[in-house]
């Protein structure tokens, strides 16, 4: 379970640290360019070193070289989290990676990480978190960065996976879904009873073999030259088909938005290869005041029978607020010179008059962002 994240020079984090409460579901909220997007984002880079065969040359490459992601006029950046795995046998962990700017220009990445105070670190292109113990592993598990894009959602699919996954944009449902029906029938009619709750017009979720255009780079000799080009094929795959009120097996290119959004998430959550972090960008898209409020529900129910499963998302949403409580609501605001400086709800000093007197949703509303970096609050 994360507990602390720590960013130093992180694109617009100067030094901002996040204390997560024990409830697994944790918001954050703040005006546009605030630096959600960038807190998912250092989080997923920290999971992505800990997986296997990872490094910093294959996680940071192109827009994501360190000159990117530190503050820009920095020579230095880190990111720290810290946690603890296990209820009964308890260990406390903490995993990091940062960079430094040598004197030639040359960034030089380091990863490390301590558990019950045994050290270990890695520096290079070649360094990564791969071999970290296991708690420190367990629970940056699998941590999915999704931007699920509805379009991507409906798009017919095949997958040549053994267990198949949704991919952070949204691909790779149909064949996900078609893999659950077969292999956990009773998360497939979980997710089923979910998505029926959150969008009342569902009635039915199918799954129909489509052809999926594959792009496949092949080669021909010319002149004992080999030269490659793009060949596309059609291959056989699935399409998701929804029974809605409305008539049976709608496609899903014709299903409505929020209910292909509502569906991604859900499959991810309840995918029994689960991923332990759930990181989720601009969670509301697309969704009525009252489905969000669902989803949330749902969301709740999930953790509640998901031991090790913990969310961290962003929204905009008041009515999403509503559902947690002030000590889940992380805001962002950026100082007068722009860095963003985080504070809790919970840190309000009016927060015991607000628990009386409103809802979590109406008083973020009310209050706003200023008062986070006005300095003069205190706990
Ligand atoms: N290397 C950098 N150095 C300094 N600031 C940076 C750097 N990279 C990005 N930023 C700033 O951080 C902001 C990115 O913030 P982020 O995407 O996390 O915002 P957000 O809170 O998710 O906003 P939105 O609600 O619009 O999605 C950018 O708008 C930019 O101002
Ligand atoms: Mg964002």
């Amino acid at each position: 379970m994360l507990e602390k994240l720590i960013l130093e020079n992180f694109k617009s984090h100067k030094s901002t640290e996040l204390n997560f409460d024990s409830s697994r579901l944790h918001g954050l909220v703040g005006k546009n360019s605030a630096g959600k997007t960038s807190v998912l984002q250092a989080l997923h880079n920290l999971s992505r070193l800990t997986g296997q065969n990872s490094s910093f040359a294959r996680i940071f490459q192109y827009e994501r070289s360190p000159n990117f992601i530190t503050t820009v006029g920095k020579t230095d950046m880190s990111v720290t989290a810290s946690g603890f795995w296990g209820y009964n046998n308890r260990q406390n962990w903490q995993a990091a990676y940062a960079w430094k700017q040598d004197n030639n220009d040359k960034w030089y990445p380091t990863a490390s990480c301590n558990i019950d105070e045994k050290e270990y670190s890695e520096q290079g292109w070649t360094g990564s978190l791969s071999n970290s113990p296991d708690a420190i592993r367990n629970s940056l598990k699998y941590a999915v960065y999704l931007k699920l894009v509805a379009s991507n959602l409906a798009k017919p699919a095949y997958s040549d996976e053994v267990t198949t996954r949704v991919e952070f944009d949204g691909s790779g449902l149909a064949p996900t879904l078609d893999f659950l029906r077969d292999e956990a029938p009773d998360k497939f009619q979980l997710i089923e009873e979910m998505l029926s709750r959150i969008v009342p017009n569902v009635r039915k979720i199918g799954i129909r073999r489509a052809k999926v255009p594959v792009i496949r780079q092949r080669l021909i000799e010319v002149d004992g030259r080999s030269i490659s080009y793009d060949e596309t094929q059609e291959i056989t795959g699935q399409e998701i088909v929804l029974d809605m009120n409305t008539g049976e097996r709608i496609p899903a290119h014709a299903i409505s938005e929020g209910t292909m959004l509502t569906l991604g998430l859900l499959t991810v959550l309840m995918n029994p290869n689960q991923p332990n972090l759930v990181l989720l960008d601009d969670i509301e898209q697309g969704l009525h005041p009252q489905a969000q409020r669902q989803l949330m529900t749902v969301f709740k129910e999930i953790i509640a029978q998901t031991s090790n499963l913990q969310i961290i998302f962003s929204t905009h949403s008041p009515y999403i607020i509503d559902e947690i409580s002030h000590s889940q609501v992380h805001i962002l605001n950026n100082s007068n010179s722009g860095f963003t400086i985080a504070k809790r709800l919970d840190e309000h000093p009016d927060v015991e008059w607000a628990k009386e007197t409103l809802t979590t949703g109406e008083f973020w509303d009310a209050e706003g962002e200023d008062w986070v970096v006005e300095g003069e609050v205190s706990a």
